[in-house]
């Protein structure tokens, strides 16, 4: 059903206060839900986020043959994951296209069975999205891949192989994708030119809790010794907090709270947003779980503008672009936004220029922000998911009413976020089309 959010704006006010709670981090359960193939026993994930990709993540695996159970009441935040008699080697295209995190279901699906057929992945509309690096690394495995009407054949007759993989481009899925490949694989697996991302590090802790041998998880070169199927023994893989709510609810903080506490959250993975927010005259409190922010009796036209570069981690998130492009639409000065590792991650900044921003996009990749500027509320579409937020945020600053279309998006990555928001005084109600 096409929902979508109105929001009335302050108006460039400070009015938030109170306490926002961190979920769990989808990009981290995701991937803990497909590792689920790679074991021989049932695997439980606590802190589960609520969110529309976990409940696609648990469509695709249960067609594959997965038992997936939720917990009630006080344990709806816990999944049971197990492995049934015959997991199908085929992954149905409908669920597949959905979501990018469904690519990482063939490493370990194809480590199991041997052989698995997928679609070319979907997810967010922010680039090509290539899956090159997939199909080299599983023929450097010893796989066969063919492609056909869109859709890609994979084989080893004699299971995968232990080898070693140089990613010419350093890529989360890629890395996970490989690093739990590689625990049922014969023999040693090298990967270099990994992503670092936290979701990456927690991932292995728990494989190797349950029996993987990985080493360098969260640095660069990652070392597998392949073996036998996982058992986890009871173990529960604990989701770590979402560094990407967290930062989210940062910038909005920082633009609009009078007194806000983000909760359960880890300050350490968005220390490169904390750096950006405190050189530019914000006022934060950081804890060891927690993070506020004290508005104060400044306004953002007093906070200083800088150049922002989307970085691998622990570089500055590309998940946190565009709402770092609304906050610098509000500070004095200008700021070139350079987005590195997507091509096509820019173009919602149009409709903000449409808000009243002062936006010059240079090409695909750069824009040219000059702050401050009043922004007037008007009609969105949400065009991913981190953009959906984005455009939440310019609405709560914005003067007047802004609708926000297609929020599903937005239910993809942040669980019930009117509610959430309305807690600390935003003006939010969800609407059915
Ligand atoms: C993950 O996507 C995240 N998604 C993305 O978050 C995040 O933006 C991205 O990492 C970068 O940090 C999940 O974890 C589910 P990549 P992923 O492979 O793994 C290129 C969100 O909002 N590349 O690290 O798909 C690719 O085009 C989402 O939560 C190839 O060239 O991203 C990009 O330029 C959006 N060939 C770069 O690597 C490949 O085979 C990094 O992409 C694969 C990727």
């Amino acid at each position: 059903m096409k929902e979508k959010f109105i929001i009335q704006g302050l108006g460039g006010e400070k009015a938030l206060s109170g306490e926002i709670s961190v979920n769990g981090a989808k990009n981290a359960v995701l991937k803990a839900m497909a590792a689920s193939l790679l074991f021989a026993d049932e695997v439980v994930l606590k802190n589960v986020p609520d969110i529309e990709d976990v409940a696609r993540m648990e469509e695709l695996l249960t067609a594959l043959g997965v038992q997936v159970e939720t917990g009630k009441n006080k344990d709806k935040d816990t999944r049971k994951l197990k492995c049934g008699k015959n997991i199908l080697s085929d992954m149905p295209t409908e669920i597949s296209k959905r979501f990018r995190a469904s690519i990482v279901v063939s490493g370990p699906l194809l480590a199991r069975l041997g052989k698995i057929s997928f679609p070319h992945p979907g997810g967010c509309v922010i680039g090509a999205r290539p899956i090159d690096l997939f199909l080299e690394g599983f023929q450097k495995m010893g796989a066969t891949v063919q492609e056909k009407d869109g859709a890609y054949f994979v084989e080893a007759k004699d299971g995968l192989k232990g080898t070693e993989i140089f990613f010419r481009n350093q890529s989360v899925g890629a890395t996970e994708t490989f690093m739990m490949a590689a625990v049922l694989a014969k023999g040693k697996t090298t990967l270099k030119n990994c992503a670092m991302e936290p979701e990456i590090a927690s991932l292995a802790e728990f494989l190797v809790s349950c029996g993987a041998k990985i080493k360098g998880a969260g640095t660069t070169t990652i070392e597998i010794i392949g073996g036998g199927k996982l058992r986890a023994k009871g173990k529960a893989y604990h989701t770590l907090p979402d560094r990407l709510e967290t930062g989210s609810f940062l910038i909005l903080g920082a633009l609009a709270a009078k007194d806000l506490l983000i909760k359960n959250c880890e300050p350490e993975h968005v220390s490169a947003l904390l750096e950006m927010l405190q050189y530019s005259g914000v006022k934060l409190e950081i804890g060891k779980k927690s993070i506020r922010v004290l508005g104060g009796d400044f306004s953002n036209a007093d906070l200083r503008a800088f150049n922002v570069k989307t970085h691998e981690y622990p570089g500055f998130s590309t998940d946190l672009q565009s709402p770092m492009v609304v906050f610098l639409t509000q500070v004095a000065g200008e700021s070139l936004v350079f987005e590195t590792i997507f091509e096509g991650r820019l173009n919602y900044t149009a409709e903000l220029a449409r808000m009243g921003a002062d936006i010059t996009m240079w090409d695909a990749n750069r824009v040219m922000i000059k702050g401050p500027t009043p922004l007037k509320g008007r009609e969105l579409e949400s065009p991913d998911i981190r953009t959906g937020y984005a455009f939440v945020i310019a609405g709560i600053i914005a003067r007047g009413e802004t609708v926000i279309h297609n929020v599903y998006y937005i239910d993809r990555g942040y669980a019930t976020i009117e509610k959430r928001l309305q807690n600390i005084g935003v003006q939010i109600t969800r609407v059915g089309a």
